[in-house]
């Protein structure tokens, strides 16, 4: 893993984004990308850039079951407002939350994948060590599953709604095994809840337990930080 440790957030936005230029430079065409509050700094430089997506393709890695695109907390809406509405991409996948038939809707995800193999995949990391909404004990060999989320995420992503209660129990996400399958990998954590997380990443055991720990088996795999999120290292 090529660690890289920036002052904060902004200087994290900008190391991210040089991350993404590198990869369009070389012909990456499809992007696999992100919510959560880690990689706003790297959407609001690619918005700032002057790059161009409308000939590539997004592959998002989840979104909540049951809230539709226009719900404000949707990792739909999320996108269009962080990035897609500034900077459209020929074609954009976030699995569709309103599809309460998980068999059919993971199955259509996968070919999804299938079709368009992700060039680079970004991620934010869970406090309890997850990618994409993988929790501790996910098969590391899992395609696009329905995930009954932890208490500690609903905890955590709780300040983005009213209460704990209105956030949804489930999301559908992209598998460990789907996120591995991307040529290459940046992962990005800030502050000082996500250090221990970091430190089982990067240097722990891999374990089921570490979600993330498998990015340990993945041989282009770049991991940026601020200095309290690498301070267990
Ligand atoms: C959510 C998302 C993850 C994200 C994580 C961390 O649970 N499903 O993809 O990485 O939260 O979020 P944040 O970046 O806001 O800390």
């Amino acid at each position: 893993m090529n660690v890289q440790v920036v002052s904060d957030k902004q200087a994290g936005g900008r190391a991210g984004f040089k991350v993404f230029e590198q990869a369009l430079a070389k012909g990456a065409k499809v992007l696999g990308l992100a919510t959560g509050s880690t990689p706003v700094t790297i959407y609001e430089q690619l918005v700032a850039s002057n790059l161009d997506f409308s000939q590539l393709t997004s592959v998002n890695l989840d979104e909540y079951v049951g809230l539709n695109a226009d719900h404000p907390q949707s990792y739909h809406y999320f996108m269009q407002q962080h990035l897609f509405n500034a900077k459209p991409f020929a074609k954009s996948y976030v699995p569709d939350g309103t599809n309460a038939d998980a068999a059919a809707e993971t199955k259509r995800y996968d070919d999804i994948i299938k079709e368009n193999p992700i060039d680079l995949q970004l991620l934010g990391l869970g406090q309890n060590g997850h990618i994409g909404f993988n929790e501790p004990g996910t098969d590391p060999e899992s395609t696009t599953h329905k995930v009954a989320l932890t208490e500690s995420t609903i905890a955590a992503n709780a300040r983005f709604f009213d209460n704990a209660d209105e956030v949804p129990r489930f999301a559908y996400s992209m598998g460990v095994g789907s996120i591995l399958q991307a040529k290459q990998i940046l992962i990005v954590a800030y502050g000082e809840a996500k250090a221990a997380a970091v430190a089982a990443m990067v240097q722990g055991p891999i374990t089921p337990d570490v979600p993330a720990s498998y990015l340990q088996t993945h041989p282009n795999v770049t991991v940026i930080l601020d200095e309290a999120a690498a301070s267990q290292l």
